[in-house]
């Protein structure tokens, strides 16, 4: 279930350090997405709206579309500050603020933190509802064996299709993305 208001989470071009299909607009609202589902067939809560807050901004401040290990960190520094007001207005504290930065960061590098972590489904959410959207790179880019949830391993099937009738189109918002979502038999709440 959704229980907070993502209706002002709302994406535009130029949030974007560099202007990208495979890492712009829609991967983001795709992302985004399986944050919900993964969130909500996996039992998470809080983690939920914290992960989702941290997919709005993961690949803001790539500067290009190749392997990059510091886009993480870039998107902490240069595009949190711009959106800790509209995650405060979701009702995230500062707490919540530390959890988003770490997933942010952590997202693009390989290192996996620790289960006992405090802030881990935050982390291991974002990365598996990013990895979910690998399809787009290619069929094998997905590596089954390294998601976190089995939840997500259920989704791979369906996050292809999300791709395939996503790609290409213009999505304004939240609501469109999901309306395709829920076209594909997937409802995130
Ligand atoms: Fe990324
Ligand atoms: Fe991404």
């Amino acid at each position: 279930m959704i229980n907070f208001d993502y209706k002002p989470f709302l994406l535009k071009d130029h949030y974007f350090d560099h202007s990208s299909t495979l890492h712009g607009i829609n991967h983001t609202y795709r992302v985004m997405f399986h944050v919900l589902n993964i969130g909500r067939k996996a039992g998470l809560n809080h983690d939920i709206r914290l992960a989702f807050c941290a997919a709005f901004i993961h690949d803001m401040a790539r500067l290009h579309d190749s392997y990059c290990t510091e886009h993480g960190i870039r998107s902490v520094k240069r595009k949190l500050p711009a959106f800790k007001q509209l995650f405060f207005q979701t009702g995230i504290d500062a707490d919540g603020i530390r959890a988003i930065k770490l997933a942010v960061a952590n997202h693009s590098i390989r290192h996996e933190i620790s289960k006992s972590n405090p802030y881990y489904h935050t982390v291991a959410l974002l990365k598996d509802a990013d990895a979910l959207d690998r399809i787009r790179i290619g069929e094998h880019n997905l590596k089954i064996k390294y998601l976190r949830y089995p939840e997500t391993v259920e989704l791979v099937d369906f996050a292809k299709e999300l791709y395939y009738r996503s790609d290409g189109q213009i999505i304004r918002n939240m609501d469109e993305l999901i309306d395709l979502a829920v076209g594909l038999g997937e409802k995130p709440f």
